[in-house]
């Protein structure tokens, strides 16, 4: 498969992205092939059989492995710096995934109270009907963690930077607090990427993605990954995966794998434009407050200097106007995108309260601070005049 071995944890994140576990058949192919097969066949009864009973290594059928799906997960767990990494159907299957694993009746997760809307019925709406309890914090608040804490706690999870307030949840600081606690931390490392944060390096014991924003980057397909230690992740994640089946297609795998090449190059414009955004809004009449890392007033701003490589491309801002004067921008606007999604070359634009985060409902929105006025950028890599200009007039 790869010919590099180890020196690939070695290299930086964009040679990583580029040539870490490269896939090449015999045909001597530069890029890598979509193996478009659901089985693969053996040469002989007792091949089978050693192929069955796990004695030799090689492919069975693609619900358990394919090579262009195994790629993507090897390369993107060297980025992680991570031993293994199973890929997903979509970054909800991967959460699903990683809690049907897990999780047994009577544990709990404390998580944080900022986290995508979907996350937050998965857990509540489903789980819960397993006996699983949930109970959620303050992502900065770290004496809420640590109060929060149960002596049935079994799993820690948090995005950072969140998703729309882009708050910083200080990873080593909770990894900490699950380790004296007994029990494992998650990052959703969605936000920001490998490129830019390593949870695991921090401390975290298993990261999540939805690989459908940045690690494809082009808005193309729906994907995500469990990434973590052999045991857990390699062994019994993959296990329910084989089981259950919510697995990754070749052809967006291939994707994904495609996507991982400009990663890094990616994520640094995309904070960068993000940057001068941010800057630029801060100084703009109608704007009320704006929530990105980057700017030296964000609360967790030396935290994120700390923990990560980079601020990433979301910009977050309240309006003075209300959610009238939110829905007057976003409808002012001609080269944005109006579309919930994020981590695309494209600029899109949102108003979470009543799309990303419709489903919280109105009660835990107001706790989470996410008001009728908020406005969510996801800074593509259009030039940023361009995206400047064309916020302007719905500003004015
Ligand atoms: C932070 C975060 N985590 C997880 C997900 C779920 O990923 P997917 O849509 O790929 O299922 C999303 C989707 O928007 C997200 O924003």
């Amino acid at each position: 498969m790869s010919r590099h071995g180890n020196s690939s944890k070695r290299w930086g994140a964009a040679t990583q992205g580029i040539r870490s576990a490269e896939l090449r058949t015999n045909l001597r192919e530069h890029s890598p092939a979509i193996f478009a097969t659901s089985s693969y066949v053996y040469d002989s009864a007792e091949h089978a059989a050693a192929l069955f009973a796990e004695q030799v290594p090689g492919y069975i059928y693609s619900r358990f492995t394919n090579p262009t799906v195994q790629a993507f997960e090897r390369r993107l767990a060297i980025m992680e710096g991570a031993d293994a990494c199973v890929a997903t159907a979509s970054g909800m299957a991967a959460e699903l995934s990683l809690l049907f694993t897990l999780l047994k009746r009577g544990d709990h997760v404390l998580a944080s109270r900022t986290l995508f809307g979907s996350t937050i019925s998965l857990f509540n709406n489903y789980f819960t009907k397993f006996g699983v309890q949930f109970s959620y914090v303050d992502p900065c608040d770290l004496k809420a963690w640590r109060t929060g804490v149960r002596k049935n706690t079994r799993l820690l999870f948090a995005e950072t930077p969140t998703n729309p307030l882009c708050e910083i949840v200080d990873i080593a600081a909770l990894a900490d607090i699950a380790r004296k606690a007994g029990a494992l931390l998650c990052i959703d490392n969605c936000f920001l990427t490998p490129a830019l944060q390593q949870p695991l390096r921090l401390g975290a014991d298993l990261v999540i993605h939805s690989a459908t924003k940045y690690l494809d980057g082009q808005g193309r397909c729906v994907g995500g990954a469990i990434v973590g230690d052999k045991t857990r992740v390699g062994r019994d994640v993959f296990a329910f995966m084989r089981t259950a089946g919510p697995c990754l297609s070749p052809f967006n795998a291939w994707i994904f794998l495609k996507g991982l090449e400009t990663l890094a190059l990616r994520m640094t414009a995309h904070s960068d434009n993000a940057q001068i955004l941010a800057e630029w809004l801060v100084r703009q009449k109608a704007v009320k407050r704006v929530y990105f890392p980057g700017l030296p007033d964000h609360p967790q701003h030396d935290l994120a200097l700390k923990q990560s490589k980079g601020f990433g491309g979301i910009v977050s801002f309240d309006l003075k106007g209300g959610k009238k004067a939110a829905f007057r921008l976003i409808n002012a606007t001609r080269l944005l995108s109006i579309t919930a999604n994020l981590g695309d070359t494209r600029s899109t634009i949102t108003h979470p309260a009543s799309t990303t985060h419709h489903r919280m409902g109105a009660a835990a929105r107001a706790r989470a601070g996410i008001g009728d006025s908020l406005v969510r950028v996801a800074v593509g890599l259009e030039n940023v005049d361009d995206i400047i200009a064309d916020l302007e007039p719905g500003l004015r």
